[in-house]
């Protein structure tokens, strides 16, 4: 049987949410995806935080502190969203408590907390950002982050929007 998409995407506002428009299980399904997404990319910040510590080549460390700048953004960019629909960052990462130790969590933990030289960052790049593209079935390398949020039926506040379009426009990197 098809599966049948119930929201397009962009379709819910904050305000569909907040004003109990939406049935609730959507709701909390929704939460934990973006729970999961925010925690994700704030791992993957701290794999590259500590990559910077752990790879010699002194070549490669501008693309390291450009993968970091923008993973902390991505982060904040969702825990953004989360706080607008009423969960602040400290609650939803207590909601992954128990699933960041599960495997679909290995990867960014990994890096997180065992990060060490090149390979791990190709590792990353592999397991991270190739691993998200395969899952929307974008091949384009630019389009991953933009894609990822478009399927998503949620639509961010303007605010959040105007900082996601800004982010794109200057080339965003796939996740
Ligand atoms: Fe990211």
């Amino acid at each position: 049987m098809p599966v049948r998409r119930e929201f397009p995407p962009g379709a819910i506002e904050t305000a569909d949410v907040k004003e109990g428009r939406i049935e609730p299980h959507y709701v909390k399904i929704l939460m934990r995806l973006l729970s999961a997404h925010a925690l994700a990319e704030k791992l993957t910040a701290i794999g590259y935080e500590h990559a910077l510590t752990t790879v010699a080549n002194a070549e490669i460390r501008p693309a390291i502190q450009k993968n970091l700048a923008e993973e902390r953004k991505h982060a904040k960019l969702v825990y953004h969203i989360l706080e607008e629909l009423g969960m602040n960052e400290a609650r939803a990462d207590r909601s992954m408590i128990t699933a960041v130790k599960s495997p679909s969590f290995e990867a960014p933990r990994h890096f997180a907390e065992r990060a060490e030289g090149e390979i791990d960052l190709v590792m990353a790049s592999i397991s991270l950002d190739m691993t998200g593209l395969l899952m929307i079935g974008v091949k384009r390398r630019r389009s991953t982050s933009c894609s990822r949020r478009a399927s998503c039926a949620m639509r961010p506040s303007s605010s959040v929007r105007s900082a996601l379009t800004r982010h794109c426009a200057n080339g965003c990197r796939a996740q």
